[in-house]
């Protein structure tokens, strides 16, 4: 496919998940942004600049990807990128109200910007930023689920050794 896409996310913080579904949206698009969103009305655990140098590091090495942050709309954004399609991952079932939701709200604001789903691999399906973030805090064990540089973020956070 032609074009620019986003892929928009709190990535707060990045999983194995997000990574899998952004390796998947380079072998369709020639260019991908992981774009996280400044939500003011969310209390994240990782600063933007924090979330914005895990994904670098995550990413580190990986051609034709960028990574940046975005306020406002992500319609907006997306317009002054000139991005063509909005990427998400899709999980579960849980998952698909609130994407369906935001899905139409985005057409209906920018009827020119496509949203595009990729089911979650089958290794990745049961990750989220939230479950990731609750392990961590009681000292399980993450690793396959986020990146080195979010174990290393993780233990930094709660004070021990990564
Ligand atoms: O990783 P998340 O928290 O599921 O990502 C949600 C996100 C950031 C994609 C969504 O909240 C978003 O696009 N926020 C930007 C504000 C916006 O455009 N809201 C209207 C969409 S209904």
């Amino acid at each position: 496919m032609e074009g620019l896409a986003i892929y928009p996310g709190s990535f707060d913080p990045v999983t194995n998940g997000h990574l899998d579904i952004a390796y998947r949206a380079l072998h369709v698009f020639p260019k991908v942004i992981m774009a996280i969103a400044v939500n003011v009305r969310k209390q994240p655990m990782f600063s933007v600049e924090e979330r914005l140098e895990m994904l670098k590091e995550a990413l580190a090495g990986v051609e034709r990807v960028e990574v940046d942050f975005f306020r406002g709309l992500l319609v907006d954004y997306a317009v002054q990128k000139q991005a063509h399609v909005i990427v998400r991952g899709l999980r579960a079932l849980s998952d698909f109200e609130n994407e369906f939701q935001m899905a139409h709200m985005n057409r209906r604001l920018c009827p020119d910007l496509e949203t595009m789903f990729m089911m979650t691999g089958q290794d990745h399906f049961y990750i989220s930023s939230q479950t990731v973030k609750e392990v961590a805090f009681h000292g399980g064990d993450v690793r396959g689920l986020v990146p080195d540089c979010v174990i290393c973020r993780f233990a930094e956070k709660h004070g021990r050794k990564s």
